[in-house]
């Protein structure tokens, strides 16, 4: 018997650990997909494609040509089409599909955090929190941030380059992790009064949580959209388990 394939849905630490934890299992094979959206991914162990599939109809072609012995459902907690995508073409072909879901960022006593519901939410609230906001919410969610702008001070950081920003909007390009210190020492530079995250859980992300409550800033945290029913594990070695029970 060949090897068994594996789809893994990319673009998290997550999906990169357990394509890097299969590549290493004998019987066992796996292509990552990446969306195609960042300039310079990271490595991948394993096969790739990058690009969308063509919505639910191209993914269960492409399912259906490649068959693979399960997917593996690893992107952001943020993505909102994806998951549903492999749901429906999943559940058409009779494909097992597995949910790898980073857990939510627990909340300590320190932290001053105000959940809201997407990023128009968060722009309402705001300016209740003082001059200068700092947006961690990458290069999309821009836009919508901008409608504060000259009100706020603000200052975005992203992992791609955000063109045509009004003058006065400062940009920091950077790619995670960072460390607490280096988060501090960015909320201090810029005086920032309030934080704004989507909950997007995780290691990478959360020194800025941490320097956020070292600090007592405010946090305004985006909650997560929510997933489809099936199962779900939180980490590479549990959705290893869930392969390995699949006969
Ligand atoms: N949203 C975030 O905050 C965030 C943060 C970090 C990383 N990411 C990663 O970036 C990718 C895009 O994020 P998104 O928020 O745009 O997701 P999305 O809303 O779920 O997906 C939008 C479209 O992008 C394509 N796509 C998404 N993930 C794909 C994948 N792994 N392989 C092939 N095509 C993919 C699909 O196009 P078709 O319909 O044409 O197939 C999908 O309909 C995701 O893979 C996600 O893991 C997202």
């Amino acid at each position: 018997m060949g090897a068994r394939l594996v789809l893994i849905l990319g673009g998290t630490a997550e999906a990169a650990g357990l394509a890097r934890a299969l590549a290493d299992r004998p019987g066992w094979r796996n292509v990552t997909s990446l969306a195609g959206r960042t300039s310079a991914p990271g490595p991948v162990a394993g096969e790739l494609r990058q690009g969308g599939f063509g919505g639910v109809t191209g993914l269960t072609a492409w399912l259906a040509a490649e068959r693979p012995a399960a997917v593996v459902d690893a992107t952001h907690p943020f993505a909102r089409q994806m998951p549903w995508h492999a749901a429906e073409a999943c559940a058409a072909l009779g494909i097992p599909r597995l949910r790898l879901l980073r857990p939510s960022w627990q909340r300590a006593t320190e932290d001053r955090w105000v959940e809201v519901a997407d990023a128009a939410e968060a722009v309402r609230i705001l300016p209740n929190f003082g001059k200068t906001a700092l947006l961690t919410t990458g290069h999309e969610a821009a836009p919508t941030f901008l409608q504060l702008h000259p009100r706020m001070r603000l200052v975005l950081r992203s992992i791609e380059p955000i063109p045509d920003l009004p003058l006065g909007v400062v940009h920091v390009q950077a790619r995670p992790p960072f460390t607490p210190e280096a988060e501090a020492a960015l909320l201090a530079r810029y005086g920032v009064d309030v934080l704004v995250s989507k909950a997007s859980g995780g290691a990478a992300g959360h020194a800025k949580i941490l320097a956020a409550r070292a600090q007592g800033i405010p946090v305004v945290l985006l909650a997560r959209p929510p997933q489809p029913d099936g199962p779900a594990v939180a980490d590479p070695s549990e959705a290893l388990s869930w392969l390995s029970g699949l006969g």
